[in-house]
């Protein structure tokens, strides 16, 4: 019988198969926009990257103060049975990067390719796919954070423009929210949080995750806003101790970095009794549930989704003729293959 994770594994790569081509779910709803994926919200210098980079667990993403992250980071995670783990960036197929840090000049000069070396945004946006056996399937949208006023260099337009392109993300049925807010500032004045009441009233899709717990005042404590008396959530709140800045200069290794965040919450006396739902990898753990629950019950939509855009693929392919070489026709051919594929686990995964 299927895994359920071979079927998001193939979820995974129709979606990247219809990157690369260009939408083919016609009319209404896309299939792109049928899949679930996973996008960071949240102040300038929350932790977004950060968060994103532990529940990988692999060190790749540009982080900072100020505005580092300046276009959409679209990134797979893609589960290996076994091998060494690689990266491949979609606008640099034939190269396969193993050097991690090597992955975020990559993203920090891809990115200055579109914006210049400004503090200029983009909505184009890079995408990238992890090979791994250390990593669960998902879809991960790392995002400019949102802030207030524009910097020197920026446009007075850009505070809205963020704002635009982190809601065309958000406001999609299909993606789960972390909602990222930092512990050392009011969670009545949280950016994310604001944005995902917005898109997602009921909170069904919001997971509310707070960083920087090791930088709150002295005295005081998140204790309310993790057991959801703050504002509550439909999901449960997760705290999150990230590397600090003195860390990243350092080069502090990821493997240690989340040794001493389970550390810091076992032996904390506020938190030790949520020790256990706290931490990057616990929401790692909980993300990945969270979208096999979501896959199930879309199941039925996507595979009509999928055999729709068989059909379609197929009238294609008879209107260019087939078979073809290796021009786009060979493209849409792979996505055929995918979406049989993904038809024929479905129903294995039915028996
Ligand atoms: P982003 O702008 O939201 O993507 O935030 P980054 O991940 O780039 O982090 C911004 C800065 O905050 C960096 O210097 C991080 O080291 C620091 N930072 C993020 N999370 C934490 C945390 O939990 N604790 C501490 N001490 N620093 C953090
Ligand atoms: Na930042
Ligand atoms: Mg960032």
């Amino acid at each position: 019988m299927a895994t359920l994770e071979s079927l998001i594994g193939l979820v995974n790569r129709i979606q990247r198969a219809c990157t690369v081509l260009g939408d083919h779910g016609g009319e209404g709803m896309s299939l792109w926009e049928a899949l679930p994926s996973v996008a960071v919200v949240g102040g300038q210098s929350s932790g977004k990257s950060s968060v994103l980079e532990s529940v990988v667990g692999r060190d790749f993403l540009p982080r900072g103060s100020g505005i580092v992250t300046r276009r959409p980071l679209v990134l797979q995670l893609h589960k290996t049975e076994s091998g060494t783990e690689y990266a491949e960036f979609l606008h640099a197929p034939k190269k396969r990067f193993t050097d991690f840090a090597a992955v975020r000049k990559e993203i920090a000069d891809e990115t200055d390719r579109i914006t210049g070396k400004s503090k200029q945004i983009s909505n184009v946006p890079i995408h990238l796919s992890i090979y791994s056996p250390n990593v669960v399937n998902l879809t991960l949208i790392d995002l400019p954070g949102l802030t207030k006023v524009a910097v020197e260099g920026q446009p007075d337009s850009i505070v809205q423009d963020i704002e635009m392109m982190v809601r065309s993300y958000v406001e999609k049925p299909n993606c789960i929210i972390l909602a990222i807010s930092p512990a050392n500032q009011d969670i009545a004045t949280s950016d994310a949080i604001k944005l995902a009441r917005e898109v997602d009233p009921s909170g069904e899709r919001t997971f509310g995750v707070l960083t920087k717990l090791d930088l709150m005042d002295k005295g005081t404590n998140a204790v309310d806003v993790l057991e959801g008396r703050s504002y509550r959530l439909q999901h449960p709140w997760v705290g999150i101790v990230n590397r600090s800045q003195a860390d990243i200069n350092k080069n502090v290794d990821i493997n240690y970095a989340r040794r001493k965040e389970r550390e810091y919450f076992e032996s904390s006396h506020e938190y030790g009794h949520l020790a256990h739902k706290m931490g990057s990898e616990y929401l790692a753990k909980l993300l990945s549930e969270h979208l096999e629950r979501v896959i199930r019950q879309r199941i039925p939509s996507i595979l009509a989704l999928i055999n729709k855009t068989i059909d379609e693929l197929n009238a294609e392919l008879d209107r260019i003729g087939r078979p073809i070489a290796v021009d786009s026709g060979a493209q849409l051919y792979t996505i055929l293959e995918l979406c049989r594929a993904f038809d024929r686990v479905f129903k294995e995964h039915l028996d």
